[in-house]
């Protein structure tokens, strides 16, 4: 099963990704944590991305069609992946498409998180990422244990694009870009929409319900 998971930054993709990559034995491909990485890196490519990242717009269509391309094409992950943050527009969910036909893929569930630039806003002010495990924590809403080996807080990272002007050029970004994805996944009738402004669990239950009933 290749699942699509999208919605406004700090929706919750990465954190309901996580839950689903586990209970179902899937693997995550976020484009955004893949760029991150070249940054970290600090690889050419992590070079070219950074500032256009830290302005909230979206890297190239050619830059990400070729990070993901290598994990479709991986039998490793044949049939088992979830796109986090990947399609964001109509040209990426056209490559997609084409990508996964090349290698008799296809898309089973395509999820939409609904949250509202309000909500969103705490979500990124106050989130932080385990450098250690990569749990996702917020201070507002799930903060990290007190009594944690692994997520102390001195392994606790912010993003640099979590400010609270990155965060709201990101959100415009996707409002614009995302639109014409929407309707290419309702024709195809894979869309489910979520609401993402629930607790954790219970969207973590919405979406394996959604799963199970598809795996029948
Ligand atoms: P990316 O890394 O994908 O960032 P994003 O889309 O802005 O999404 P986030 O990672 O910020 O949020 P999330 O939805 O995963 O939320 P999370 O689970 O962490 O992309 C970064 C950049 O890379 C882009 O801006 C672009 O430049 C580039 N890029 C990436 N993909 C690209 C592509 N395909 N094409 C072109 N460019 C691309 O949760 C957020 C916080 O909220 C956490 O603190 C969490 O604990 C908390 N939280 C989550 N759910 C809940 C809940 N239900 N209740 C309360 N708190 C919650």
């Amino acid at each position: 099963m290749n699942i699509v998971i999208f919605g406004p930054p700090g929706a919750g993709k990465g954190t309901q990704s996580k839950f689903i990559v586990k209970k179902y034995n899937l693997f995550q491909l976020s484009t955004g944590e893949l760029l991150r990485n070249e940054i970290i890196n600090k690889t050419d490519l992590g070079f070219k991305v950074s500032s256009i990242m830290n302005r909230g717009n979206l890297v190239s269509d050619n830059i990400v069609s070729d990070l993901i391309e290598k994990f479709i094409s991986d039998r490793k992950y044949s049939n088992r992946l979830i796109f986090d943050g990947y399609p964001r527009n109509k040209i990426q969910a056209e490559n997609l498409n084409v990508l996964l036909n090349k290698n008799n893929q296809k898309i089973d569930l395509v999820l939409k998180l609904s949250v509202s630039l309000d909500v969103i806003k705490k979500r990124i002010i106050g989130r932080s990422v385990c450098s250690i495990c990569g749990k996702i924590y917020n201070e507002f809403f799930n903060p990290a244990p007190i009594k944690s080996d692994c997520c102390a807080s001195k392994y606790l990272q912010k993003r640099s694009d979590d400010t609270l002007d990155i965060a709201i050029s990101r959100f415009e970004t996707y409002e614009i870009s995302i639109k014409p994805v929407i309707d290419f996944y309702k024709e195809s009738k894979l869309l489910k929409v979520v609401n993402g402004e629930t607790p954790i669990s219970e969207i973590t239950d919405e979406i394996s319900g959604l799963i199970d009933a598809l795996k029948g």
